[in-house]
């Protein structure tokens, strides 16, 4: 048997449902909103990668810095057979956990992007001959069945991407995490921290405009898929820290009062001069409030790691 194997379990044409869903309940409400997943079409996949670079985005290269210094502590109190991880991307952060974790069977990467998966998977392989890769195309945010690997395993779910969820959608995705989970078996969870305001805002404004970029491609995005005609010039890029919620928003301001027309969905939406719309929420956190989300959802915090700065964090839970 190929030691790489792929399975899709979001139907082909399940995307495309989910946007004109996703489109038409946020652009009919109040606030308007958008949410943050519908960014990452290549081109936006491309300028997300550019922002990891940037010297303003600290968050990519904190996470860096801990696996580099920390897979081995990781590994040892994990002792994973499997690693499943969610989100992987081009899984280039995750080689180190893979590197350290010397009794390794099966990695199981879980995105949306197949061919980022297809890339990330044999390069892997090459390095790690004797490891199994079974990717997923699936959208972590819906039900997965994992495939029937060894035990124990540790699920992965890094980048701090957890941070796009609100309150009420972390809660229900940290129960069905726990629900994949068995005894023995282990949470792996990046989280970028609360600091000060000025070092939030600005990774999330960045001065070359990446971000900017980024934010108004997914009015591309509704463009090409749904035949929309937002002008992304006629929006400003607005990174704002929410510090009753401790999150970052990302918005997009009409410059001026303009209607949108969506054909697919037969929808016009008139913009107010200065009306915002809400593309993506970042939630940052304290040590506090991830050990209360983790016990609520039945997970024991049992290590937590940061850079040597303090800013983002991994933590370890374990199924209680
Ligand atoms: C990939 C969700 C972790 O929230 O920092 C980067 C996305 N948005 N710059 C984040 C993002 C604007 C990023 N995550």
């Amino acid at each position: 048997m190929s030691p790489f194997r792929i399975t899709r379990t979001l139907p082909e044409d399940a995307t495309d449902a989910a946007l004109r869903t996703d489109v038409r309940d946020g652009l009919s409400a109040f606030p308007r909103t958008l949410p943050p997943k519908w960014f990452y079409d290549a081109h936006g996949s491309d300028l997300f990668e550019r922002i990891t670079g940037l010297p303003e985005y600290y968050p990519t290269r904190a996470e860096r810095e801990i696996l580099v210094d920390c897979s081995a502590e990781i590994a040892a109190a994990a002792g994973a057979r499997t690693l499943v991880e969610l989100g992987s991307g081009s899984s280039e952060k995750t080689r180190h956990l893979i590197a350290a974790l010397t009794g390794l069977h099966t990695y199981v990467p879980v995105d949306v992007s197949e061919s980022a998966l297809t890339q990330a998977g044999r390069a892997l392989i090459a390095e790690r001959p004797g490891l199994g890769v079974h990717a997923l195309i699936a959208d972590f945010t819906a039900p997965l069945t994992l495939p029937d690997t060894p035990g124990p395993r540790l699920l992965a779910f890094l980048g701090g991407t957890i941070g796009n969820l609100v309150p009420d959608e972390r809660a229900a995705f940290l129960a069905s995490v726990r629900g994949l989970l068995a005894p023995g078996d282990a949470l792996l969870l990046g989280t970028d921290l609360v600091k000060d305001e000025d070092v939030l805002v600005r990774a999330y404004d960045d001065a070359a405009g990446v971000t900017a970029a980024f934010n108004k491609n997914v009015l591309a995005v509704v463009n090409r898929e749904l035949g929309a005609d937002f002008d992304p010039g006629a929006f400003d890029h607005v990174a704002l820290w929410d510090a009753e919620n401790e999150w970052i928003e990302m918005r997009l301001r009409s410059r001026t009062a303009q209607t949108v027309k969506i054909p697919a969905l037969d929808l016009a939406v008139d913009f107010a001069a200065g009306e915002d719309l809400r593309t993506e929420v970042s939630a940052k956190f304290r040590q506090e409030g991830v050990r209360a989300e983790l016990s609520a959802a039945g997970l024991e915090l049992t290590h937590w790691w940061t850079d040597r700065e303090g800013r983002f964090a991994l933590s370890l839970s374990a199924v209680r």
